[in-house]
């Protein structure tokens, strides 16, 4: 790779796109993009900056990290109430969820 600036820019641009055109091209360093590629997953219920259209699932753009990874402790040890999220939280280990919690703590959610 000669200009790795050029090809992080590019998935950059793709990734925003993959995700519904929600998340600006905020993501620079490998390691938001591992971060934005892991919430690509959560995206699909709780959107990006959108909310998905016609869901009732809560959006997290915006919120403060240390929420979201609490909340996501408590859904994997059963402490939290949910249909869902019991299930899934099992699934992320805690730098994953960290990096997730953090990639939605930085997006801006769009004004309606
Ligand atoms: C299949 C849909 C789905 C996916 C995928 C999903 N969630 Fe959820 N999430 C829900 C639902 C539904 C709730 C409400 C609680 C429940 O029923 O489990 C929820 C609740 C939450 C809450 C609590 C919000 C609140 O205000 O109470 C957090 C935090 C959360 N999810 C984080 C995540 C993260 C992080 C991911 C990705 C790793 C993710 N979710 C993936 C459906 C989903």
């Amino acid at each position: 790779m000669t200009r790795p600036g050029t090809m992080v820019s590019a998935w950059c641009c793709a990734l925003a796109v993959g995700m519904a055109g929600a998340a600006p091209c905020a993501a620079q360093t490998t390691a938001d993009l591992q971060a934005a590629q892991w919430a690509s997953s959560c995206v699909t219920c709780h959107g990006a900056a959108r909310p998905v259209r016609g869901s009732t699932i809560p959006m997290l753009a915006g919120r403060p990290a240390a929420q979201i990874e609490k909340q996501m402790r408590e859904f994997a040890a059963g402490a939290r109430p949910g249909l869902l999220m019991r299930q899934i939280a099992r699934g992320y280990d805690e730098r994953v969820v960290r990096g997730i919690a953090r990639w939605y703590a930085q997006l801006v959610p769009d004004k309606p």
